[in-house]
């Protein structure tokens, strides 16, 4: 039921773990399973220059986690509040409908880890 590239990063999940003093994190949950995930960022210049998570939940989870430290690395703030739920799916070659649920969780945890690392520069 999962593509290759959904396969291949639960497998070989990449940036995944803690991550000491980071500049932002974002904490999300699923409501519907209660899995929770963290994303951690550091920034420098307005570019995120490392990002890593952890992900308590199912495969969906822990590839789109993997997918979406891929997608923001070295990307600009702006650039990575650009980047979609869709994105997400998109990048792993579609989800099935039944996890689109718990793909969320990672472009919603990558807003907030932006959002929190705005709230403790005072920028926001
Ligand atoms: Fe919990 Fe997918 S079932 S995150």
């Amino acid at each position: 039921m999962y593509s290759q590239q959904v396969i291949d990063h639960f497998n070989n999940p990449r940036n995944q773990g803690h991550m000491e003093n980071p500049d932002g994190v974002g904490k999300v949950g699923n409501p519907v399973c209660g899995d929770v995930m963290y994303i951690y960022i550091k920034v420098k210049d307005d570019v995120i220059r490392d990002i890593s998570w952890e992900t308590m939940g199912c495969a969906a989870a822990i590839a789109t986690s993997s997918m979406i430290s891929e997608l923001a690395k070295g990307k600009t703030l702006e650039e990575a509040e650009r980047i979609t739920r869709g994105d997400v799916a998109c990048a792993l070659e579609g989800l099935p409908p039944v996890k689109m649920h718990c793909s969320n969780l990672a472009a919603d945890g990558l807003q907030k880890a932006i959002e929190d690392y705005r709230k403790r520069r005072g920028m926001a």
